[in-house]
């Protein structure tokens, strides 16, 4: 906080607005007592130049590309700690020594089942329903068999809810896979790790069980750590706006999922995928760009709302992806090829440069986990499932400040003025 004060003037009042100072990033000029002092709103409909809460959980320079989870860069979490460890660190706001880090571990592995009812909801889905479609219904449903968690105002009941969503998460996006692939479910087992147990429960079949290879589950695993949290982004916000109001924290994370599916956000992925694979060749990347250049379609997987400069997250996806291709001897993966030669066009090319934009998460992510054996319709779902643990640090953090409110912008109106009705004969 400061002494600095930003003052504003509008229809002859001045008004003194205090400017808050984080521990990083731009000065924010508090606005809270504009309209009652002065009779105006201010109009920022994509939250451009909003604040719209205070955190302590995420920091991110766009300028820089650098991202920060309570205080610890990305790329250090990747390399070094593992997912569940990143969970702990983000829900409890340090790292856990190693006997708070066993005891996390134990209550989340303890959790993985569902109700044995809740495989009933499944089968109400068409089969080829896209799993996205399945884990926004199937996550929001979850309130209707744990309601003895839904008590936002019981920090005990709020802990239980995050332990049993981090858990149960990679069951129903594991259920939902194997709906859409018609296979039989599988039973998550407590001796494997939280990366092995999803795994295994995407890709055993009763016929032959899944052989766990630890190139490819420590990918799955940095995968989950580059997704946990991104700050105040759509989905995480839509979290916050639906919690606001004091709904159930499985309800905010349904809300959070449908936000996560469009394909300006979470949904890039799968059409990144699918743009490398409709370009098929190198040859066609000129033809291409020139598309993008014209306007006719979007460089998926490239620019971002708040990095204006290589996504950190980017630059750890690539690497896993080399990886997990050479694992699995797929280096030649002509989609790979694609991707490396289009990266270097945008990036030596004025129309990219002169936007800043750079390549995001999804560039090179939709490339390794169709090396790890997922189609692309899962790519958003395990966006969803690793994004949970963000969504639930950040609405826990909104429901335990004092000063929060329920969320309610308000507009410029810009409609009919009033009339009087007039009956149908008369129109
Ligand atoms: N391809 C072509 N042009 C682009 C792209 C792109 N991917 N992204 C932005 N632009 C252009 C945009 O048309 C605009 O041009 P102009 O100023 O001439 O009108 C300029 O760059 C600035 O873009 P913007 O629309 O103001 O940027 P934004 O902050 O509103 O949008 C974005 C950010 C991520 C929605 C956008 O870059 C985009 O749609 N990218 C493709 C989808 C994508 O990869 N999304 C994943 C984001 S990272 C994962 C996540 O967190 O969800």
């Amino acid at each position: 906080m400061s002494d600095d004060t930003a003052k504003f003037e509008i229809n002859g009042k001045t008004v003194i607005l205090p400017v808050l100072k984080g521990t990083d990033g731009p000065d924010v000029v508090d606005i809270r007592k504009l309209y009652a002092e002065a009779d105006v709103f201010t109009y920022d409909p994509s939250f451009t130049s909003t604040a719209s809460c205070e955190s302590k959980i995420t920091f991110i320079d766009g300028d820089k590309g650098v991202l920060l989870h309570r205080g610890y860069p990305i790329a250090e979490l990747a390399e070094q700690s593992s997912f569940l460890e990143v969970c702990y660190l983000l829900l409890h706001g340090e790292l856990p020594t190693a006997p708070q880090f066993a005891q996390f571990e134990q209550n989340i592995i303890y959790h993985t089942m569902l109700h044995e009812q809740f495989d009933r909801f499944f089968q109400g889905f068409r089969r080829d329903a896209h799993p996205m479609a399945i884990m926004t219904g199937a996550v929001g449903a979850l309130s209707a068999f744990y309601h003895d968690s839904t008590n936002v105002n019981d920090p005990e009941q709020r802990m239980i809810s995050a332990h049993r969503m981090i858990a149960k998460m990679p069951t129903i996006a594991a259920r939902a896979f194997k709906y859409f692939r018609g296979q039989p479910f599988v039973y998550p087992r407590n001796d494997l790790s939280y990366a092995e147990n999803f795994l295994r429960m995407c890709f055993s079949v009763p016929a032959e069980d899944w052989k766990p290879n630890p190139v490819l589950t420590n990918a799955m695993d940095r995968i989950f750590i580059l997704h946990a949290d991104h700050e105040q982004n759509a989905s995480t916000s839509t979290v916050r706006l639906a919690g606001s109001s004091g709904a159930n924290p499985f309800a905010c994370i349904a809300a959070g999922i449908a936000s996560l599916w469009g394909p300006k956000h979470g949904g890039a992925n799968e059409e990144c995928l699918n743009m490398l694979a409709e370009i098929g060749t190198v040859d066609r990347i000129p033809e291409f760009v020139q598309g993008v250049k014209d306007r006719r379609y979007m460089l998926m997987g490239f620019g971002h709302r708040v990095y204006k400069n290589y996504d950190p997250r980017a630059t750890v996806m690539q690497k896993t992806c080399h990886e997990v291709l050479k694992e699995v001897g797929a280096e030649n993966d002509p989609l790979l090829q694609v991707a490396i030669e289009l990266e270097k066009v945008a990036l030596s090319d004025p129309f990219f440069i002169d936007r800043k934009l750079y390549p995001n998460v999804d560039f090179y992510s939709g490339i390794t986990l169709r090396a790890l054996g997922f189609p692309a319709e899962m790519f958003t779902v395990l966006f969803a499932l690793a994004r949970t643990v963000g969504w639930i640090a950040q609405w826990k953090e909104m429901i335990e400040d004092p000063s929060q409110k329920i969320g309610r912008p308000r507009q410029i109106y810009t409609g009919e003025g009033p009339r009087t009705y007039a009956t149908i004969d008369k129109r």
